[in-house]
C-alpha cells in the first residue's frame, strides 16, 4: 500500500466545505476501553488517520471523527459503550447545528461480536471496524463520509499490521520510553466463558523480521522498554533469522540485542505454553524482567476443567515452582474469576488455597460474567450474583494483603527504575521498577529514559517512593 509514501500536505488543502472539513484539519478523538492489545490498536489507528489528514485531539466535542476502541470481556465493559454513545449523540447533534460533521465510529471487540446490531440499537453510529481490519479504515472512512452506514467485520486474509503504516519518528518520541509491542493475536484455546476467540479470531503470529523492524525503530526513538503483547503471547512463535523454528524465549533474545533496549516484557501468557526455552529465557536474560502475569482463573480442577483450561491445579503450581527455581526474584500476577456456574464453597476455598500457596504480587479478579455465544452462559447452575460478591471480596481481600506485603517487602533495598514520567507532584518524576510498580523520585534523580538505583524507602497502595542510592 503507498499509504506511507503521502504526506499530509498534500491532502485535501483545497475543499473549502463547511460539512466536510479538508482533511488536513480533520481531528479524532480515540477513546480506549479493554485490554493492552486495544492500546496498542489504538495508537495504531491513529498512525494511520494521521496519514489521512486526521489530528488527534482530547476534545470530543472537537472531533469530526469519535471512535470508540471497544471490549466484551464482560458485560459491564460491553454496556459501557453505549452510555457513552448516548452522551455523545447529543454532541453529534450539537455539532450537526454548527454544520458541522462528527462521524462515530466503533472499533475493537464489540465490534466484532456486535456488528450490525450496534447500528440498529444505536444509530448515532456511521461505522462498525473490527479488529482485523483496522488497516481498511482510512478507505472505509470515505464511504462513511459520503454518508453510507458500514460495517466491516470480516477476518480480513491480508496482514492487517503489514499494511498499517508506521508513526513517524516524532510521534513516538512523543509517546515515551516503554512501549507495547503486538507479536500474536488471537486465541485458539476457548476457555468456556471467554469471547476472545470469537472477537479476535484464531491465533496469528506476526513475523519475525516484522517484530525486529518494529522493535529498532521504538528503540531508535528512545524506547527502552517493550512489552510484548498478545492474547496468548507465549503461544507466538515464527521462522527465525537461522530458518529456524523460534518461540517466544528465542525471540525475547534477539529483541535484547537491540542497541538501547534494557528491557523486555510480555503479557498475557497461558500455563501451557510456558515452554522450557521460556522459562530459561528468565533465567538467561538479564533483560527479561522478573514479572509475569500468569493467569490461573481458579484452583479447583472441577472448575478448571468446566472452564476448559486444560491443565490441573497442581501443573500450575508445579510450573509455578519451575518459574521461582530459574528466577527466585519473580513477580506472579494472576487473574481470578469467582463464581463460575457450578462453583460451590469448596471450589471456591481450593482457589484462596491456590493463592496462598503461590503468594501473588499483583492480580486481578472478577466475577463471572456470562458472556452470549459462549459455553458457560449455556450451563446450569449460576451462580447467585450475592455469593459472587461475597467471593470476590475475600479473595480481594487476600490479593490486596499479598500485595501490600509484596510492596513492604522491597523497603530498605536498592533496585533498578527506569525513569519513566513527570510525577503529578511538582519535584518529582515517576519511574518503573523491574516488577512494574511506580516508583516516586525526586525530578533531579534522573532523566527520563535513564535507568537509576535508588533505595526504597516507603512502599504505598500501588506505587513505592524511593531516593538515589
Ligand atoms: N488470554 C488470557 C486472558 C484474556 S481475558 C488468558 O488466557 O489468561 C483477561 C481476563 O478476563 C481473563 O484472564 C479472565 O480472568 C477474565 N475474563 C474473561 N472472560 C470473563 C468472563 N466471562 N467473566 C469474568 N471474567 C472474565
Ligand atoms: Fe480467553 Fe482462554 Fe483464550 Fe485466554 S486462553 S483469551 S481466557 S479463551
Ligand atoms: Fe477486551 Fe477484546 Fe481485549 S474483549 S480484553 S479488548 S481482546
Amino acid at each position: 500500500m503507498e499509504l506511507n509514501t503521502i504526506e499530509r500536505d498534500d491532502i485535501g488543502a483545497a475543499a473549502e466545505d463547511l460539512v466536510v472539513l479538508p482533511a488536513a484539519t480533520r481531528k479524532v478523538f480515540v477513546k480506549t476501553y479493554g485490554c493492552q492489545m486495544n492500546v496498542y490498536d489504538s495508537q495504531r489507528m491513529t498512525d494511520a488517520l494521521a496519514i489521512d489528514g486526521y489530528a488527534a485531539t482530547d476534545a470530543v466535542g472537537e472531533a469530526d471523527l469519535v471512535l470508540l476502541n471497544t471490549c466484551h470481556i464482560r458485560e459491564k465493559a460491553a454496556e459501557k459503550v453505549y452510555s457513552e454513545l448516548g452522551r455523545i449523540r447529543e454532541l453529534k447533534a450539537e455539532r450537526a447545528k454548527a454544520g458541522r460533521e462528527m462521524l462515530v465510529g466503533v472499533a475493537g471487540c464489540v465490534a466484532q461480536a456486535e456488528g450490525a446490531e450496534i447500528i440498529r440499537r444505536s444509530p448515532v453510529v456511521d461505522l462498525v471496524i473490527g479488529p482485523q481490519t483496522y488497516h481498511r479504515l482510512p478507505g472505509v472512512l470515505a464511504k462513511a463520509r459520503s454518508g453510507e452506514k458500514i460495517v466491516e467485520t470480516d477476518y480480513a486474509v491480508e496482514d492487517k499490521f503489514e499494511h498499517l503504516p508506521q508513526p513517524k519518528r516524532a510521534e513516538l518520541i512523543r509517546r515515551g520510553v516503554t512501549a507495547f509491542l503486538t507479536v500474536q493475536e488471537g486465541c485458539d484455546k476457548f476457555c468456556t466463558f471467554c469471547v476472545v476467540p470469537y472477537t479476535r479470531g484464531s491465533e496469528v503470529s506476526r513475523p519475525v523480521a516484522q517484530i525486529v523492524a518494529e522493535a529498532e525503530r521504538l528503540a531508535d526513538a528512545g524506547v527502552r522498554e517493550v512489552t510484548l503483547l498478545g492474547q496468548n503471547v507465549n503461544a507466538w512463535h515464527g521462522r527465525g533469522e537461522d530458518s529456524e523454528e523460534w518461540g517466544l524465549g528465542r525471540l525475547l533474545f534477539r529483541l535484547a540485542e537491540i542497541p538501547g533496549l534494557a528491557r523486555l516484557r510480555y503479557t498475557t501468557s497461558h500455563p501451557r505454553d510456558m515452554d522450557d526455552e521460556l522459562i530459561a529465557a528468565h533465567r538467561d536474560l538479564p533483560a527479561l524482567m522478573p514479572y509475569l502475569h500468569l493467569p490461573v482463573q481458579s484452583g479447583s480442577d472441577r472448575i478448571l476443567k468446566a472452564m476448559n483450561r486444560r491443565h490441573m491445579a497442581k501443573d500450575y503450581l508445579t510450573l509455578i515452582d519451575r518459574i521461582r527455581a530459574a528466577r527466585n526474584d519473580i513477580a506472579l500476577s494472576g487473574d481470578f474469576i469467582v463464581g463460575f456456574p457450578g462453583e460451590t464453597e469448596a471450589d471456591f476455598e481450593a482457589t484462596m488455597q491456590l493463592v496462598e500457596d503461590v503468594n501473588y504480587a499483583s492480580a486481578f479478579s472478577f466475577k463471572y460474567s456470562p458472556r452470549p455465544g459462549t459455553p458457560g452462559a449455556e450451563m446450569n447452575d449460576q451462580v447467585p450474583e450475592a455469593v459472587k460478591d461475597e467471593r470476590l471480596q475475600r479473595l480481594q481481600a487476600l490479593l490486596l494483603k499479598q500485595q501490600q506485603h509484596f510492596g513492604a517487602s522491597l523497603v530498605g533495598r536498592t533496585i533498578d527504575t527506569l525513569v519513566e514520567k513527570p510525577g503529578r507532584q511538582a519535584g518529582q518524576k515517576v519511574g518503573r521498577s523491574p516488577w512494574l510498580q511506580p516508583v516516586i523520585v525526586d525530578e533531579k534523580a534522573g532523566e527520563i529514559g535513564d535507568i537509576i538505583q535508588v533505595r526504597i524507602t516507603k512502599a504505598g497502595y500501588n506505587s513505592l517512593f524511593a531516593e538515589l542510592a
